[in-house]
């Protein structure tokens, strides 16, 4: 292990700055949803910085972007690091958008040393890491496993009603007509073992374990993984004021009764990184003196134990099943995904620990509660992940914030193991 990292702060809170400007509602945090215009924008603005740095940039038909630092082996598989820049609603400037920066910031450093790795290292920039748009995560690495038919991306819609097949088609990233008839996953995307020697994934940590304990760097151990459900409860609407409470089949108060049941299994749970919650409520009629006749919300369900993540969502389901019958209401339950928690490669991540040890900075093995597009890239490659502290342990809120001095020390440890692991 070598120290190659010389991260510039500079340019990566200039180049924080301006992906930040790309978006929908300023003063009130960052919303870039993915594939909309602001999307579209810093999109652009990455291939630009990926021109400036000689990269070759390729883009797939799920949009992912590919900008690539050539090595003296290109038969040797590539090193790969990267991550997202679509955001939350109002969220902050730092999630996803620190992975692909300081991606960026290691090839520069590697660049500045006129150094040639072995490996092709290539900087990655998912598609639709969020559920934002389409209620479902990372979008983009998902299509690389084989997980997301063309079936599946006709049926995912956003707010408008649109399908992430029908934005990839308005981008310009499918264009064969036979692809809208068929049903099957995108084939040529689909990854298989060995063709990537390593991912690694930069990250803020979105939680306050690091900040707690006062240490700038985590090495991920394993990821946590969601399973996101949608739930339309249909009762009867009727007058807030004239039906008394024995004769209502009321929406709303048979979602709170749903949301308080998660809370409490999962608040239950064996395991301790299991989490529930109910983050989008619309609520039909919306009005004051109505009672709610149509509830649509949705249920994000975590664990980094599949098997009781299994049993909580069998319990919950089954929960629903009688509530339904108790209050003679209707419910319809989307399961979008049930993912499987994945745990980072061991030399990896002995790897990212030799170069925080060479650099004398402190490091906390830990989970990660959130999830990546590391998680579905650990279907065909070995990952690893490197946390910065989020402070307050506040993210996907407009007061998301990480110090730049914990910024460089995460790119250099990024950029030293990228390098040895280009050259292995
Ligand atoms: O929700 C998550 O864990 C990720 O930030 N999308
Ligand atoms: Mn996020
Ligand atoms: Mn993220």
């Amino acid at each position: 292990m070598r120290s190659i990292g010389s991260a510039c702060s500079k340019n990566i809170e200039k180049r924080l700055a301006e992906l930040a400007s790309f978006n929908s509602t300023p003063d009130q945090g960052i919303t870039r949803v993915a594939l909309s215009s602001e999307d579209r924008d810093a999109r652009n603005l990455i291939k630009h910085w990926m021109k400036e740095l000689g990269l070759n940039i390729h883009e797939d038909e799920i949009g992912n972007i590919y900008g690539r630092l050539e090595g003296s082996d290109p038969s040797a598989s590539p090193v790969w690091s990267g991550s997202h820049i679509d955001t939350v609603l109002h969220g902050g400037k730092f999630d996803g958008m620190l992975g692909v920066i300081g991606a960026l910031e290691a090839i520069r450093a590697i660049k500045e040393r006129s150094f040639v790795p072995r490996r092709n290292i290539e900087v990655v920039v998912f598609t639709s890491e969020e559920p934002t748009a389409f209620g479902m995560g990372c979008l983009g690495s998902r299509a690389l496993t084989g997980e997301l038919t063309l079936d599946k991306m006709r049926k995912l819609k956003d707010q408008d009603g649109k399908s992430l097949l029908e934005g990839l088609i308005k981008l310009g990233y499918i264009s064969e007509s036979e692809k809208l008839t068929k049903s099957g996953p995108l084939l040529d995307l689909i990854r298989t073992s060995g063709e990537v020697h390593a991912f690694l994934e930069l990250h803020i940590e979105q939680g306050a374990v690091l900040e707690n304990l006062g240490i700038p760097i985590g090495l991920v151990t394993s990821i946590c993984a969601p399973t996101d459900l949608q739930i339309c409860i249909t009762g009867k609407q009727a007058h807030a004021g004239a039906t008394p409470m024995d004769l209502r089949q009321d929406a709303m108060m048979a979602t709170a009764e749903i949301a308080l049941y998660l809370e409490h299994i999962t608040i239950n749970s064996k395991s301790p990184h299991t989490v529930g919650t109910v983050g989008k409520v619309m609520v039909h009629p919306n009005a004051s003196n109505a009672i709610p006749g149509v509830v649509n919300f949705s249920i994000d369900l975590r664990d980094s134990n599949f098997k009781i993540k299994d049993d909580i969502l069998k319990d919950l389901l089954i929960f629903i099943e009688r509530l339904q019958i108790r209050r003679k209401i209707h419910t319809t339950i989307d399961v979008f995904n049930h993912d499987k928690p994945e745990d980072c490669d061991s030399e990896i991540v002995d790897l990212l620990r030799e170069s925080c040890e060479m650099r004398q900075i402190p490091f906390h093995k830990m989970v990660s509660g959130a999830y990546h597009d590391a998680m579905h890239i650990a279907h065909f490659a070995p990952i690893g992940m490197i946390f910065v502290p989020s402070k307050d342990g506040i993210s996907h809120s407009p007061k998301e914030w990480t110090d730049t001095i914990d910024i460089v020390k995460g790119v250099n440890i990024l950029t030293d193991t990228i390098f040895h692991l280009a050259n292995s």
